[in-house]
């Protein structure tokens, strides 16, 4: 096959884009992923460098509400938010468009967020048949059109932009249509993951469907989102897919380094190696503490074990290492779980 183009002049792969007016550089994305992209996790990634835009984990719009109506405190996956460097969006769910206006409204406002997003592609149970939120509404459309209106109007000039799946189910794919409803109703920007919420997180991501869709957009950028766990998935992602950005989930919960790696890959740079398995457990120490100052250690000590297991992951000895961290419940038994068990070699 004759290289192509960006080959042959070494041209960056992908371009710097813009989110309303924000610009989006390297335009390589932090996923939101509930549990896990709390504040914690989002200072480890900007330590690393790579990530043009980082997200919160989902915060249900009407939960947001009640607890102001309460003067309660604000729930942790707010963690952060008010006081840490941007750009940063914050992911709300729900289906009624005005709370969701409401609750966009005040994180532009008030939190000076960089971007709010709305989630359309949540699968889970709760969130669907539940609350008809999240990958229901795909069904929807014009009830999506509303809520996205209402949140631009409260949010302007504040960029909002859809996350959505392919459809709810493999018969089912409106994902061209639903991206026509999500740019008529004024967002800035669409990510799509790759699956449809019937497939939950089986199969591959269809790549190729992701692509179809940029041909119905006129304005507004397309992210592509599902299993980019490589740089050079990153870069094929760019070359062959025709989005404008590509958005990283999971593969980062066991490597927040990817994305300096992939930005350096886009760039056609050399790509910077992993850490050694002794700077990462150092690195998981760091997200420790991080966890610890915020939850105080006991509750620290219980949440940081489904991170430490990402950090081991597909390293020799992380069954071991996941067996015994999976039990800790003092710092001291933690320290000495990952001094005994944390992979080596
Ligand atoms: C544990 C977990 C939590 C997630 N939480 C959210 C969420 O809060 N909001 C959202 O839009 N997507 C959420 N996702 C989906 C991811 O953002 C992403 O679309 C999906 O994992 C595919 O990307 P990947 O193959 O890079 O993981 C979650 C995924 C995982 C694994």
């Amino acid at each position: 096959m004759l290289p192509t183009l960006e080959e042959v002049t070494c041209l960056p792969l992908a371009k710097p884009f813009y989110i309303g007016p924000l610009l989006i550089d390297p335009p390589i994305l932090q996923a939101p992923m509930a549990g896990f992209t709390n504040f914690a996790f989002r200072q480890i990634v900007r330590e690393f460098g790579g990530a043009g835009l980082l997200a919160t984990e989902m915060v249900n719009a009407r939960g947001f509400v009640w607890l102001d109506e309460q003067e309660a405190e604000h729930p942790d996956r707010l963690w952060g938010v008010a006081e840490e460097p941007r750009p940063l969006a914050v992911q709300i769910w729900d289906n009624e468009p005005a709370t969701l206006a409401k609750v966009g409204a005040r994180l532009a406002d008030e939190y000076g967020v960089s971007v709010v997003d709305i989630n359309f592609g949540c699968p889970v149970r709760q969130v669907t048949q539940k609350a008809h939120s999240g990958s229901y509404l795909l069904k929807h459309p014009d009830r999506m059109g509303e809520i996205i209106e209402q949140v631009v109007a409260a949010c302007t000039p504040t960029p909002v932009t859809a996350k959505i799946r392919l459809g709810c189910t493999r018969e089912s794919i409106n994902a061209c249509d639903i991206a026509q409803v999500v740019e008529g109703a004024g967002a800035a920007a669409l990510t799509v993951h790759g699956r449809t919420a019937a497939d939950m997180f089986r199969g591959s991501a269809d790549w190729d469907r992701i692509a179809e869709i940029k041909v119905h957009l006129k304005r507004i950028p397309l992210i592509g989102n599902g299993d980019l766990d490589t740089p050079q998935k990153v870069v094929d992602a760019f070359r062959h897919y025709n989005v404008d950005g590509v958005m990283i989930a999971r593969a980062s919960l066991n490597k927040p380094w990817l994305f300096a790696q992939a930005a350096a890959a886009v760039r056609g740079e050399s790509i910077p190696l992993d850490p050694t398995l002794a700077e990462e457990k150092q690195l998981m120490l760091h997200h420790y503490e991080l966890v610890c100052e915020r939850f105080g250690v006991e509750k620290g000590t219980l949440l940081m074990r489904k991170f430490a297991c990402c950090y081991a992951q597909g390293r020799r000895g992380a069954r071991e290492f996941r067996k015994h961290v999976g039990t800790v419940i003092t710092p001291e038994e933690f320290y000495r779980v990952v001094e005994s068990f944390f992979p080596e070699g």
